[in-house]
């Protein structure tokens, strides 16, 4: 018998030793230590044996017992540990490595200079509204002054939807709109996107953006205009801009002009920028028309205003010495990234 018990014994911990999981562990405990295990039987088969060998091998069974149980927790702890230093590798995380730089997105450069522009308006108590781009052609033109076979209309090429439905081409569009929806005083910009059936060059594009600007109030003059219109273009280019009216035609403004700011470039003196004419125009502006007042509902008898249109391409363009307006439009991250802040 004590052959057979260390015969046992060898097996066991030869078993023990390749054993990979805690599995394989509990199946090892079973079949050896549990209550139907081989050990335990080496117990029960003790009955057999005379009086002084039954507690010598019993002394030897017992022994055998606590060794496999020691090894097969001994076995337990190591596995454990080999499982948690496997984990702990695969999740290495080395802190000191350079990390990957996320590319952000930036604003585009006319966003940039319509958030500006947009600041210096509200701070002189100016609303922003919006409009539709896709506009009747009552707001766009018949509210403005343009009826229907009013030569005016090819002054600007329109993309029409469909009979009274289409692109607007101004965001003059915008003004009938506010006279409708609020009561003087009105002191509003409209930014947005025009269309224009253009051919694309340097200088045009099919697509481009105004600011449109109303005012409307008891004794509003020419002056109020010409005053709003140097702290803006102050602002935007500088302390010693000068600003130049220009005597112009708008059906819906009566005087209407064209607006030129000295070249912040050159000071007025003519450059590659300013094309060498010192001054550089950017936007077109009037007194409100007496019947643009009336159709929006407004007594021209008692309320007189302004209106002004500013190209936001051209005042990006020339800020930022863009010699093409395509750019503008081609989403190049070479050329955006340029103007991230
Ligand atoms: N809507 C005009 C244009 O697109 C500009 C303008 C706006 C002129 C407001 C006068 C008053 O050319």
């Amino acid at each position: 018998m004590k052959e057979q018990l260390e015969a046992l014994r060898n097996e066991a911990l030869a078993e023990l030793a390749v054993l990979s999981d805690a599995k394989q562990l509990e199946d090892f405990r079973v079949r050896y230590l549990g209550k139907k295990g081989s050990v335990t039987a080496l117990l029960r088969g003790m009955g057999a044996l005379s009086a002084e060998e039954r507690p010598v091998m019993g002394q030897l069974v017992n022994q055998l017992r606590q060794e496999l149980e020691s090894a097969l927790s001994e076995k337990n702890t190591a596995l454990q540990q080999a499982q948690q230093e496997a984990q702990l590798a695969a999740e290495k995380l080395d802190v000191t490595m350079p990390g990957k730089k996320i590319k952000s997105g930036g604003l585009h450069p006319l966003n940039v200079v319509l958030d500006d522009l947009i600041d210096i308006f509200q701070s002189m108590g100016f609303d922003v509204v919006d409009g539709p781009e896709v506009e009747t052609d009552y707001y766009n033109f018949q509210a403005l002054n343009v009826p229907e076979d009013h030569p005016a209309r090819d002054m600007q090429d329109t993309f029409y939807l469909a009979d009274n439905l289409l692109l607007r081409t101004q965001t003059s569009a915008a003004q009938a709109r506010t006279m409708e929806e609020r009561k003087p005083p009105i002191r509003i910009i409209c930014p947005g996107r025009v269309y224009r059936a253009d051919e694309v060059d340097a200088t045009h594009s099919p697509v481009f953006h105004q600011i449109e600007g109303l005012v409307i109030d008891k004794g509003i003059t020419m002056c109020d205009l010409k005053g709003v219109l140097e702290q803006f273009a102050q602002e935007i280019y500088g302390k010693e801009t000068k600003v130049r009216f220009r005597p112009s035609f708008f059906p819906f403004t009566e005087p209407s002009v064209e607006v030129d700011v000295s070249c912040s470039e050159c000071g007025g003196t003519g450059c590659r920028v300013c094309k060498g004419a010192g001054w550089i125009e950017i936007l077109g502006a009037g007194m409100v028309h007496p019947s643009v007042l009336r159709m929006g509902g407004i007594d021209p008898e008692e309320y007189t205003g302004f209106a002004f249109g500013i190209g936001l391409d051209r005042l990006t363009t020339t800020r930022y010495k863009i010699s093409d307006i395509r750019l503008l439009f081609e989403n190049d991250q070479r050329f955006l990234e340029q103007f991230d802040r």
